[in-house]
């Protein structure tokens, strides 16, 4: 039986996965003249078609438009410059402005999406529906990825390998567990999510603490919003429908919020688990792992998007110093550089999830969580260390 003949390629860095990990580090790449090849297993639509969140911290977009990729962004993104905080039928503002100088911006995740597919949609850029992705040779000089596209085997041979293919990945998952330390925690809980074409119901974001669980009432556009309920891990969608969503938002904040509550029938409506994990080193010979190939972060404060683009800007620097000047010391240095922001950002989001949601038959922790949001609307120094970390950590 005749061997299944396989076309070779090269590239000097091959990015596995078409998230905004991988297609934000492509677009960094081309405009140092680095090629690349992006390899994704889902077609352009449906990556795109995925909701998630939208919440860009200043850094983010700065790298954005590094890339060239920031204009529309920038257009149609909403600046926000503060957001509340509700609890015991009363709210707080943290004016991120006046605390920390620094805004941020609201976009949607798949317009962002649609944005980085456009920037690499020359012919060849992005290989949209690859099969049986493998990475071979990671420790080696000539790293490899086979994968099967339009039918055929392909080779893809290169310097170096950027794992950008999220959580359930085949970068991580090839790597030899020994090498690996993975530090995890999972939350008793899951977010229901709501996207609706209604009025957000106020002008910034609203996070609320509530004896019925958390909610967030945030938005993609001014007609355009995103709601957030802290439910059961065990619920189905479909035991949730559009006037139960409602109710139980309206019932979790104060009367100033819920008074102005406009609701509709939702665009689309699912359910996320809650949990962090980071994976140690995030580098393994010529493979560097990006974003959620390394590591996941509970949703509250929208860090997940700003880690991977932050570890693409250490990641990018890396590569273009390589190619520029042949020097490996930032690539050598990217571990360690991309886990120390990483896990500021992983404690901060833990903090704010503790903080913000129930915690069924805790009742201390309850008194906890009321002292400590006392303590937030009291204090300017704990208004700023939420600030500081919410609108994004300076790099090192
Ligand atoms: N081969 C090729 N592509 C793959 C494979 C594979 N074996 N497995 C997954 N992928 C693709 C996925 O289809 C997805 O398009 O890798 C991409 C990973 O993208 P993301 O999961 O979005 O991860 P990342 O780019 O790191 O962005 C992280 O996105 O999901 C949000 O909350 C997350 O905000 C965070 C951000
Ligand atoms: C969102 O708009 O989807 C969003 C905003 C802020 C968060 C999480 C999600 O903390």
């Amino acid at each position: 039986m005749s061997r299944r003949a396989v076309t070779v390629r090269s590239t000097q860095v091959a990015i596995i996965g078409a998230g905004p990990a991988g297609l934000l580090l492509s677009s960094l790449l081309a405009r140092e003249g680095i090629d690349s090849v992006v390899v994704e297993r889902e077609s352009r639509e449906h990556v795109q078609g995925r909701i998630r969140a939208g919440l860009l911290e200043w850094t983010t977009v700065e790298l954005l438009r590094e890339a060239g990729v920031g204009g529309r962004a920038l257009r149609e993104g909403l600046i926000h410059e503060g957001f509340d905080v509700a609890f015991a039928g009363g709210h707080h503002r943290l004016d991120l402005k006046a605390l920390t100088g620094k805004t941020m911006l609201v976009y949607g995740q798949n317009e962002l999406q649609k944005d980085l597919a456009e920037a690499r949609s020359e012919p060849g850029a992005v290989l949209w529906e690859a099969r049986d992705v493998t990475l071979h040779d990671w420790d080696q000089e000539t790293p490899r990825v086979s994968y099967t596209h339009a039918g055929s085997r392909h080779e893809l041979r290169c310097d170096f390998l950027a794992g950008c293919d999220g959580y359930h990945g085949a970068s991580r998952a090839g790597l030899p567990r020994a090498g690996l330390t993975l530090y995890e925690r999972v939350y008793p809980f899951g977010w229901l999510g709501l996207l609706a074409d209604v009025p957000p119901l106020h002008e910034e974001l609203v996070y609320a603490n509530h004896e019925r669980g958390f909610a967030l009432c945030s938005m993609r556009s001014r007609g355009r919003s995103r709601y957030y309920v802290q439910c059961p891990l065990e619920d189905k969608v479909e035991e949730w429908p559009d006037a139960r969503f409602w109710e139980e938002l309206r019932l979790r904040l104060p009367e100033r919020y819920s008074a102005r509550l406009v609701t509709g029938p939702a665009l689309e409506k699912s359910i996320v688990p809650l949990r962090s994990l980071v994976t140690e080193p995030m580098r393994f010979g010529r493979l560097f792992l990006v974003g959620d190939a390394a590591h996941i972060v509970p949703p509250t404060g929208a860090k997940g998007l700003n880690l991977a683009a932050a570890d693409v800007r250490v990641l990018s620097r890396g590569l273009i110093e390589f190619y520029r000047n042949r020097s490996a010391t930032l690539l050598e240095e990217y571990s360690a550089r991309a886990l120390s922001r990483v896990w500021k950002a992983t404690r901060f989001s833990w903090w704010f999830t503790l903080l913000m949601h129930r915690f069924a038959g805790d009742p201390f922790a309850r008194r906890l969580q009321s002292a400590e949001l006392e303590y937030l609307a009291n204090s300017e120094a704990a208004a700023r260390s939420l600030a500081e970390n919410y609108v994004g950590l300076s790099f090192d």
